[in-house]
């Protein structure tokens, strides 16, 4: 990898998790400040919940210009922020810091990455779509908040505990029509669905022949989209391109979800390509 030339003027950005030694993010933002010419060295920082106010006086006191926040911090680190944005109070968490000559701003960017990648790499638009949902938790969240934006006919959302799914619908239904339905209601919603979304953590590594769904539910030409990027291509995709569904990968939201963080920060449009690429080549698949 090259990195480029760290100097007086570089801007220091970096993500926080516990663990953190897995995140792709540094590959990814570093490859997008050399695509853009951007002076900005991007870090990993293992940061454990007990010492996160310490990481923001940190931020504060070094002039940090930019953080991702990643698992368990996302709730936690608003009360140590001067501002959140409006998605970002909707959705109660926070993915992207700026920081504005010492004022730091919360964003989430998680919802409009993963909506700005279904529709550059799937489904162009999502007006007037019927869209089911499988999950109802904070990633569920922030995808429905993205969407009801979108105008879709409808958003079905189905989850193991139907108060959730139904809680999720009620916060939202001045905005869209929300409809919790219950699992003897999913095969009928599946073959209605323009878009299927998995956003449970079914499928994901290591239990990775796990199914959100059955299958045989699956109608061709649906778009089956999962959140899950590892692996990248699910046992439900993989089953859903047997039956002739178009599959729409959970990289894609990673990808954009930093793109937006990039554009927030520089205010440069982010290299999605490049981005993807280097992380691509990061999880040994290019
Ligand atoms: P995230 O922030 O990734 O969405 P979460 O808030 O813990 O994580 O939500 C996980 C989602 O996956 C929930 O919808 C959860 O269902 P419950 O609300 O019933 O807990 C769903 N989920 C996780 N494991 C599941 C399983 N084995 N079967 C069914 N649903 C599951």
């Amino acid at each position: 990898m090259t990195i480029a030339l760290i100097d007086s003027q570089t801007a220091l950005y970096g993500v926080i998790g516990d663990p953190v030694g897995h995140s792709k993010s540094p590959v990814m933002m570093n490859r997008a400040f050399a695509e853009t010419g951007v002076n900005g060295a991007y870090m990993a920082f293992h940061i454990a919940p007990a010492r996160l106010g310490d990481f923001i006086l940190g931020v504060r006191a070094m002039g940090v210009r930019g953080v991702n926040v990643t698992i368990p911090h996302k709730q936690e680190v608003i009360p140590f922020l001067d501002a959140i944005d409006a998605s970002a109070e909707a959705i109660g968490a926070v993915n992207t810091i700026v920081n504005r000559e010492g004022h730091l701003t919360g964003y989430n960017t998680d919802g409009i990455g993963y909506v700005r990648s279904l529709k550059e790499e799937a489904v162009p638009t999502l007006a007037g779509k019927t869209i089911l949902l499988l999950g109802a938790g904070g990633a569920a969240r922030g995808i429905v908040h993205a969407l009801v934006r979108e105008q879709p006919a409808r958003i079905v959302i189905s989850n193991r505990t139907p108060d959730k799914a139904r809680a999720l619908a009620a916060a939202y239904e001045d905005q869209a029509e929300l409809l919790p339905i219950s699992q003897s209601e999913l095969s009928r919603w599946c073959g209605e669905a323009d878009v299927i979304i998995n956003t449970t953590s079914i499928g994901m590594y290591p239990l990775v022949d796990a199914l959100p769904m059955d299958p045989d539910w699956l109608r061709p030409g649906t778009v089956v989209s999962d959140l899950i990027y590892n692996p990248l291509k699910t046992a439900l995709l993989k089953e859903a391109e047997a039956k002739g569904c178009i599959s729409h990968f959970g990289l894609g939201m990673f990808i954009y979800q930093g793109a937006y963080a990039f554009e927030y920060w520089t205010g440069k449009p982010a290299p999605a390509a490049a981005m993807r690429e280097s992380v691509l080549a990061a999880l040994g698949q290019a």
